[in-house]
C-alpha cells in the first residue's frame, strides 16, 4: 500500500520505518527542517535501538522517503496516518492544533479515490469526530474518505519490537472499507486485532496509559507503607504479582513515572472526562502520588546530608527511563533543579541522554562514565535504571566516592550486598 505518515516523532517515525519494512511504500512527513534534513540523510534525530538501521534499510530499498509537505504526501497516498504531537496545554488538555492543521491539508488533497485518514497520535475521545468534520468542510465536493483510530502502544526503548509484536492492535472504524484497509495493513503483524467504534478506540488508549500509571502510583503508595512498617516493597510486589489477575509487570516502586506519555495523557484524560461531566478523582490521586515520590526521595537525601550547599552530588541516569535519550518530564529534572537551588555541585552521567540534558542544564558537570560521576562525591543518586549501572564494580565505586552513600531511586541494588560492602544505602520501600 501507499502510505503517508504525518509526523516523524517517536510514534510517526517508528510507524513509517516498520510499515516500510513490512513492504509498504511509505512517505514520512515532518515540517521541522532540522529533523527532516537529518532524516533525508538517513539519520535518526533521537536514540531508539535498531531504528537507525531500519530507516537506512527502508531508504536503500526505495520504500521509505521523507518530505515536508503533508498535503503533497497525502495526495500521493491512499492511507494517511496522523502522528503529529498533541502537547499539553496549560489547563492539562491536549493541544490539537497540529492535528487540525494536518486534517485541513489532507482534506484539500482528497479526490474521487477513497482515502483513509487514521489517527495514530494519542488523542482525547471524540477527536476522530472533529477530524471528520474538518475534512468534510475542507475537502472538495464528492471526495471519498474515511476516518479511523488506530492508537499505538509501543514503548520508547523497545519501540520496533513492540510495533512488530503488539499485545493487541486496536482499530476504531465505522465503515467496512476502513476496517478492510486496516486489516490488510496489519496482515503480516502477529497480534490480535480488535475492531471497535472510533470513540471506544480512542478511550482504550487513554484508559490503558492511565491504568498503567495507576499501577505505578499504587505500588509507590504501597512502598510508603512498607517503609513505615518495615516491609519490603519488592517482596510485596512479587507476592501481589503472582495473582494472575494483577500480574507482575509495572510494579516497580521508585521516583515515579515520567516521559512524554503518561504525565501528559493522564492530564488530558482527566481534562476530557471533566469536560464530558465526570470528575476522574482516582487519576488525580495517581498524579499526586507520582509527584510526591520526588519530594519523598529528596527528603531521604536531605535526612542524610542536612546542608547540601557546596556538597558534590553524583548522579547516575538522567533519561526518564533506560534505553532512551528522552528527557521529557524525566523525574531527574525536578530533582536536579532542587539540588541546584540547594547549592549542590552536580556530576552527572547518562549513557545516552547527556546531549539532551545539556539543553536543560548547561552548567552542571557531565562525566565520561558512572565512576567519573561518583568521583569525590558526598553521595551518589541513582535516577535511571540503566543495565550498566546494575553491573558496576561496587568496590571501585566505593573507592572513588568521598563518602560511601548511595540513594537509589530505582531499587537496582540489593540492600544486604551494599551493607556487606560498607556502603550506606537508601532505597525506595525497603530497608
Ligand atoms: C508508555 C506505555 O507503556 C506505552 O504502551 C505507550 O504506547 C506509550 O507510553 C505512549 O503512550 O506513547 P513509555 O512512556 O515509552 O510508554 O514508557 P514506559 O516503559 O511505559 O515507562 C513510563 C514511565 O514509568 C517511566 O518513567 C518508567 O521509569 C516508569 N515506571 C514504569 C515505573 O516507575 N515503574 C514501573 O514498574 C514501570
Amino acid at each position: 500500500m501507499k502510505i503517508s505518515v504525518i509526523g516523524a516523532g517517536y510514534v510517526g517515525l517508528v510507524t513509517a520505518a516498520c510499515f516500510a519494512d513490512l513492504g509498504h511504500e511509505v512517505i514520512n512527513v515532518d515540517n521541522d527542517s532540522r529533523k527532516l534534513a537529518l532524516l533525508k540523510k538517513g539519520k535518526c534525530h533521537f536514540f531508539e535501538p535498531g531504528l537507525q538501521e531500519l530507516i537506512l534499510k527502508g531508504m536503500s530499498e526505495g520504500r521509505l522517503s521523507f518530505e515536508s509537505d503533508a498535503g503533497r504526501a497525502a495526495a500521493k497516498t491512499d492511507v494517511v496516518f496522523i502522528a503529529v504531537g498533541t502537547p499539553p496545554k496549560d489547563d492539562g488538555g491536549a493541544d490539537l492544533s497540529q492535528i487540525e492543521e494536518v486534517a485541513k491539508q489532507v482534506a484539500k488533497n482528497i479526490r474521487k479515490k477513497f482515502k483513509l485518514i487514521i489517527e495514530k497520535s494519542t488523542v482525547p475521545v471524540r477527536t476522530g469526530i472533529r477530524i471528520r468534520q474538518i475534512i468534510r468542510k475542507h475537502a472538495p465536493k464528492g471526495a471519498r474518505f474515511g476516518v479511523a483510530s488506530n492508537p499505538e502502544f509501543l514503548r520508547e526503548g523497545t519501540a520496533i519490537h513492540d510495533f512488530m509484536n503488539p499485545d493487541r492492535i486496536i482499530v476504531g472504524a465505522d465503515s467496512a472499507t476502513a476496517r478492510k484497509v486496516l486489516k490488510d495493513l496489519y496482515e503480516n503483524i502477529n497480534g490480535p486485532l480488535m475492531i471497535t467504534d472510533l470513540q471506544s478506540s480512542e478511550i482504550i488508549k487513554h484508559a490503558s496509559n492511565s491504568f498503567l500509571a495507576m499501577k505505578i502510583s499504587f505500588i509507590n503508595a504501597i512502598s510508603r507503607v512498607c517503609e513505615l512498617s518495615g516491609a519490603n516493597v519488592e517482596e510485596v510486589a512479587e507476592g501481589m504479582g503472582l495473582d494472575t489477575r494483577i500480574g507482575p509487570k509495572f510494579l516497580n516502586a521508585g521516583i515515579g513515572f515520567g516521559g512524554f506519555c503518561f504525565p501528559k495523557d493522564l492530564a488530558a484524560f482527566i481534562k476530557i472526562s471533566e469536560e464530558l461531566g465526570y470528575d476522574f478523582s482516582i487519576l488525580k490521586a495517581v498524579e499526586r502520588v507520582n509527584h510526591e515520590q520526588i519530594g519523598h526521595y529528596l527528603t531521604k537525601l536531605r535526612s542524610k546530608i542536612k546542608n547540601l550547599k557546596g556538597k558534590t552530588v553524583g548522579i547516575l541516569g538522567l533519561a526518564f527511563k533506560p534505553n532512551t535519550d528522552d528527557m521529557r518530564f524525566a523525574p531527574s529534572i525536578e530533582i536536579i533543579n532542587q539540588l541546584i537551588s540547594d547549592g549542590a555541585k552536580i556530576r552527572a552521567f547518562d549513557p545516552e541522554a547527556m546531549g539532551k540534558a545539556k539543553e536543560i542544564f548547561p552548567k552542571i558537570t557531565y562525566c565520561k562514565d558512572a565512576y567519573d560521576a561518583a568521583k569525590n562525591a558526598d553521595c551518589l543518586l541513582v535516577l535511571t535504571e540503566w543495565n550498566e549501572f546494575k553491573e558496576m564494580d561496587m568496590l571501585r565505586l566505593k573507592r572513588v566516592l568521598k563518602k560511601p552513600l548511595v540513594i537509589d531511586g530505582r531499587n537496582i541494588y540489593k540492600p544486604k550486598q551494599m551493607q556487606k560492602l560498607g556502603i550506606e544505602y537508601v532505597s525506595m520501600g525497603r530497608e
